[in-house]
């Protein structure tokens, strides 16, 4: 709810206590900041009226990114814009994302109350409402209960996520968030870029390392547990990647008794795909069931994949050769059976009845690959919701 609040509040002409109390101090308006967040507001609704229709074009299509259950009727987001205005709209929001937790109590006792980790969530999240990724599932629970559960951490956990377009990457990423801080994705210690999105232009690689570098840093100091996901991992620049070396590197540990920090990493793309699909169809082929293949039958092929990747960064990167992704994630191409599923829940999320015939049409209208095997669906679950619409009476 917070930015369906966030932009009433903007739109609405603020005449707002306090702003005039604290003269006369030493050093007015840093007092005046400290005590009352209302000139903060108002510069910002200054610095947005400048901007006007272009920021809430860029609010619009990056909130509809984030959070897709906010769309409002838009199927994608809107094509990138250019890059300085939406740089300064995210900063404008940031600063106000601030100034509301204070109202909000975001932490009041003790601990950090927008840190949730809540395990039994996720664990039942990934194995409930997650289909046909077994390896993932547990793998990515395994590491991540783990590392929360280690007392002494001297590094940030980074997980890369692989697989087909529609296998649940971006789902298990939001699994994660939505069970670990209480926001979920709009917690203001989750970040999630997306290459096409945030970084659409290499011309630009230097304002984006820029915005990259304080968004990470800003996070950090904000949150002790922060995430950061990259989606499409595969088309990251390579200046952003070695950007993000530092902040993967083992560190030195602080005092005994500090909390230390417990960074996120998630990096998802579609690097290995392919590789992981072959495998998986060669041991279907072979005999095996689908829950007897295991991490040994993909880890070797995936990994060589992702370094050979020619015609992306990411597997030539630091992250990759230094050993600093600490587990890669295969994510399975998903069967018919699995795209029947997320039919089925995408009518029951939106509470609507079905029968079972609509099930079977809905999941029949994918596309299945390779053509004589027909055997996994191509976009896997993507844009399912989409689909339930065309049966609505
Ligand atoms: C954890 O998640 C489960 C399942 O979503 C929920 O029922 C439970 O209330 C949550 N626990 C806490 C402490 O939030």
């Amino acid at each position: 709810m917070l930015h369906g609040t966030l932009w009433l509040l903007l739109l609405l002409p603020l005449r707002l206590p306090g702003t005039q109390s604290h003269r006369g101090a030493t050093s007015p308006r840093q007092e005046a900041e400290e005590q009352s967040p209302w000139p903060g507001v108002q510069r910002l609704q200054e610095q947005l009226k400048t901007v006007g229709s272009l920021s809430r074009r860029y609010w619009a299509s990056f909130s509809c990114t984030v959070w897709p259950d906010h769309c409002e009727d838009q199927e994608a987001p809107t094509p990138p814009l250019d890059w300085s205005l939406p740089l300064w709209g995210r900063r404008a929001l940031d600063s106000f994302t601030k100034w509301f937790c204070r109202f909000q109590d975001c932490c009041n006792s003790g601990g950090d109350c927008r840190i949730t980790n809540n395990f039994t969530g996720l664990e039942s999240d990934l194995r409930l409402r997650l289909h046909g990724q077994h390896l993932a599932s547990k793998l990515v629970l395994r590491a991540v209960r783990g590392y929360l559960e280690t007392p002494e951490v001297h590094k940030a956990l980074a997980l890369s996520f692989h697989g087909w377009s529609g296998t649940g990457k971006n789902f298990v990423a939001r699994m994660l968030a939505a069970n670990l801080y209480r926001d979920g994705m709009r917690s203001d210690c989750v970040k999630m870029f997306i290459s096409t999105f945030h970084f659409p232009h290499s011309k630009h690689v230097d304002m984006y390392k820029e915005e990259l570098r304080w968004q990470m840093q800003e996070t950090r100091l904000r949150c002790h547990q922060s995430m950061f996901i990259f989606d499409e991992a595969e088309k990251l620049h390579p200046g952003l990647l070695e950007l993000l070396g530092p902040h993967l590197e083992p560190r030195v540990p602080k005092a005994q008794g500090v909390e230390p920090p417990r960074p996120f990493f998630l990096f998802l793309s579609n690097l290995g795909g392919s590789i992981i699909s072959e495998k998986v169809l060669s041991l279907l082929k072979a005999g095996w069931s689908r829950e007897e293949i295991t991490m040994q039958h993909l880890e070797t092929p995936l990994q060589a994949e992702i370094m050979q990747s020619a015609d992306s960064g990411f597997g030539s990167s630091r992250l990759v050769k230094e050993n600093l992704i600490d587990f890669f994630v295969p994510f399975l191409p998903l069967e018919y059976y699995h795209v029947w599923l997320c039919v089925r829940d995408a009518f029951l999320s939106q509470e609507l009845p079905y029968t079972e015939e609509a099930l079977d049409e809905i999941a029949k209208m994918m596309t299945y690959v390779p053509e004589e095997e027909r055997r996994f669906s191509s976009q896997g679950c993507k844009s399912i919701s989409q689909r339930i619409n065309l049966f609505l009476p």
